[in-house]
């Protein structure tokens, strides 16, 4: 067990969940949590972000709510300043806030496109200037994005949401550059087609969810509770040489 906790105890750090009140954020934070580390969770609504809050701390751990509102740079900061005043300046950071709006690109309109790069790329681009310089002074950080297949290639209305998980990889990758040398990493957790809020309206479709589980190898779609091991993984020392990719936890989907 020394030997696991040597390369994935998260003991004594301090992590910052964006969307850590749902879906995949959600997973994630419960499980940096596990892994030994204080989560602060950022997101807009209180019943959920505090029912996430409470799973924590009745589990033992160490875990502390925000609320912010992503869609503005005004909002990103205030964020960000409230979360660093619960434990401290974070040494994770996991940006899983998320909107897809969907709607055709003929009606996409200048607020659903802003909206779309202020939660999905700006948020991640203001918190990695706020955070990732100090990480890198301490020596230590891990970011942490969450974009989609959509950053790869175009379907189901990829729209702003396509664009923004693109230039969410490419940011990645920027500050992998920038802050690698001094312990900071950088890497993005590519989804599948996953079973959360997000994308209530396919899921609700039995005959879409199972075409897209035929779409993958392992013949499931995916569960929140997949990104637990990875986002572990690259929030720990055990992926100190893993830096500017992105990893997918996709069943396959992206390579069938
Ligand atoms: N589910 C999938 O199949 C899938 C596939 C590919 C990529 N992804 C990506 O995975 C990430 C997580 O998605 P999910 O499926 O877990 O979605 P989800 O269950 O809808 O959760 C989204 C989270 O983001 C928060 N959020 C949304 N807008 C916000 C804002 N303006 N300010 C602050 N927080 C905000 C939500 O909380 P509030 O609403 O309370 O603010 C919620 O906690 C997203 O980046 C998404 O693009 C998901």
């Amino acid at each position: 067990m020394a030997y696991l906790d040597d390369l994935f105890s998260l003991s004594g750090r301090t992590a910052l969940v964006t969307g850590g009140s749902s879906g995949i954020g959600k997973a994630i934070a419960r499980a940096l949590a596990r892994a030994g580390a204080s989560v602060v969770i950022v997101a807009r609504r209180e019943a959920e972000r505090k029912a996430a809050v409470d799973e924590l701390t009745a589990a033992g751990a160490e875990a502390g709510g925000v609320s912010g509102d992503l869609s503005t740079r005004e909002g990103i900061r205030a964020a960000a300043e409230a979360a660093a005043a619960v434990y401290g300046e974070p040494d994770i950071l996991v940006n899983s806030a998320g909107i897809n709006l969907r709607p055709p690109l003929s009606e996409l309109t200048e607020d659903v496109w802003d909206r779309t790069m202020a939660v999905n790329l700006e948020a991640p681009f203001l918190l990695g200037q706020r955070f990732g310089p100090g990480m890198a002074e301490r020596g230590f950080g891990r970011i942490i994005h969450v974009t989609s297949q959509q950053a790869h290639r175009a379907f189901v209305q990829s729209g702003a949401y396509g664009v923004s998980k693109g230039a969410l990889e490419s940011l990645a990758r920027s500050q992998a550059e920038a802050w690698s040398p001094y312990g900071v990493t950088v890497n993005t957790l590519v989804p599948g087609f996953v079973m959360t809020p997000l994308n209530v309206r396919l899921s609700s479709d039995p005959a879409r969810v199972a075409e897209l589980a035929a779409r993958t190898m392992t013949g499931r779609n995916g569960l929140a509770e997949d990104f637990e091991g990875a986002a572990v993984f690259l929030a720990s020392r055990a992926s100190a040489y893993v830096t500017g990719q992105a990893i997918f936890v996709d069943g396959g989907l992206s390579v069938h």
